[in-house]
């Protein structure tokens, strides 16, 4: 089975590194639920923000869906350019070493 690998800066600053499988339908959220680094309150439903993340590396990440948008623009945390929902984002090897950090709670 391929794996990909992500890298996690948690919100102490420590980091984490994840290895991955592809092929299971997860999403970073998922992932990061996983081992405990975010919570993922709403399972997925862009209803919660217990996701947010920036993005720190320069991956191209499909552009977010009006309900990220929505829940994003709720936020005192957000970051235009790097901000998203981890829930949104699917495991895919796009991703491979995409670098992430948690966003502090809102
Ligand atoms: Fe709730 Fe991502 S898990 S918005």
């Amino acid at each position: 089975m391929k794996e990909i690998t992500i890298n996690v800066i948690d919100e102490t600053g420590k980091k984490h590194k994840i290895v991955t499988p592809l092929e299971m339908g997860l999403n970073l959220m998922d992932v990061l639920r996983s081992h405990d680094l975010v919570e993922g309150a709403c399972g997925g439903m862009a209803l919660c923000a217990t996701c947010h993340c920036y993005i720190e590396s320069d991956h191209q990440i499909a552009n977010q869906k009006d309900d990220e948008l929505a829940m994003l623009d709720q936020l005192f945390s957000v970051d235009d350019e790097k901000s998203r929902l981890a829930c949104q984002i699917p495991i895919i090897e796009a991703i491979n070493n995409i670098i992430v950090k948690i966003a502090p709670p809102d």
